[in-house]
């Protein structure tokens, strides 16, 4: 995964004009100080009005989760980050046809954005199908590792939700390990099939719904992050 914004096929007019009208009103940068550090983000004065809890959509791909989310929970905000520009065009276009008020992007790589975040401000962090990599060539640009859980442990609230899908078996594996050896996470995955079916709250996303077209079986995780003494984790 790359730090700056990818961009794929010609975006169309509108949604073009919409990156460059609506997003720099949405959109969250971070910025280095005069000695190279990140600059903490002040989520405060992100949104309109002050919102209940705040929730991160990491890899948002075409946006349908983080906006029927942002729909079903007008009182939470939403960040959602993805450095794809055409899925941000995508998400774009519906925060504009919908009106939605409680979306703000961060239109590059979640580990950047995730430094700059203050310590336990996040309540639901959702990594829904992040990594389509099944060769072990490309295992090192996964997300998911000891060091992505640890600042995502800092960041989250405590009792907070961490959702995770996959539609690979080795990749689900490898999810499950990074999270069951960290002490910050714990899974809440009730009996056998426990991650077998999308939480109630989930909506079919755009990957999802290609890789169950193509008969692959799909693996939803969820964790709980635990409340510990010790903040730095
Ligand atoms: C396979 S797509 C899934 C998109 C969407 N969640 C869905 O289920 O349809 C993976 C998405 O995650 C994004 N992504 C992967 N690694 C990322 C990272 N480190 N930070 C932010 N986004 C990332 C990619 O740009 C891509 O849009």
């Amino acid at each position: 995964m790359s730090n700056g914004r990818r961009r794929g096929r010609a975006m169309r007019p509108k949604r073009l004009a919409l990156t460059e009208e609506l997003l720099p009103k949405l959109a969250l940068s971070v910025v280095t100080d005069d000695r190279g550090g990140l600059v903490p983000l002040e989520l405060a004065a992100l949104f309109d009005s002050a919102p209940r809890d705040i929730w991160l959509e990491i890899g948002f791909g075409a946006g349908e989760h983080l906006v029927a989310q942002a729909r079903a929970n007008p009182d939470v905000g939403l960040i959602g980050c993805d450095p794809f520009f055409e899925g941000v065009g995508k998400l774009l276009s519906q925060i504009d046809a919908e009106g939605l008020k409680n979306i703000r992007i961060f239109p590059g790589e979640a580990r950047r954005l995730i430094s700059a975040l203050p310590v336990a401000c996040l309540g639901k962090v959702f990594a829904l199908f992040p990594d389509p990599w099944p060769k072990k060539r490309h295992h090192k640009r996964r997300l998911v590792n000891r060091d992505f859980l640890d600042a995502l442990a800092r960041v989250m609230c405590d009792d907070g939700e961490f959702r995770l899908s996959t539609d690979h078996d080795e990749h689900g594996r490898w999810l499950l390990g990074f999270l069951l050896r960290h002490e910050a996470f714990s899974w809440t995955a009730r009996g056998p099939g426990g991650w077998r079916a999308r939480p109630a709250d989930g909506v079919l996303t755009r990957y999802e719904q290609k890789a169950l077209a193509a008969d692959r079986t799909c693996i939803y995780l969820q964790f709980k992050r635990r409340k510990i003494g010790n903040r730095s984790l």
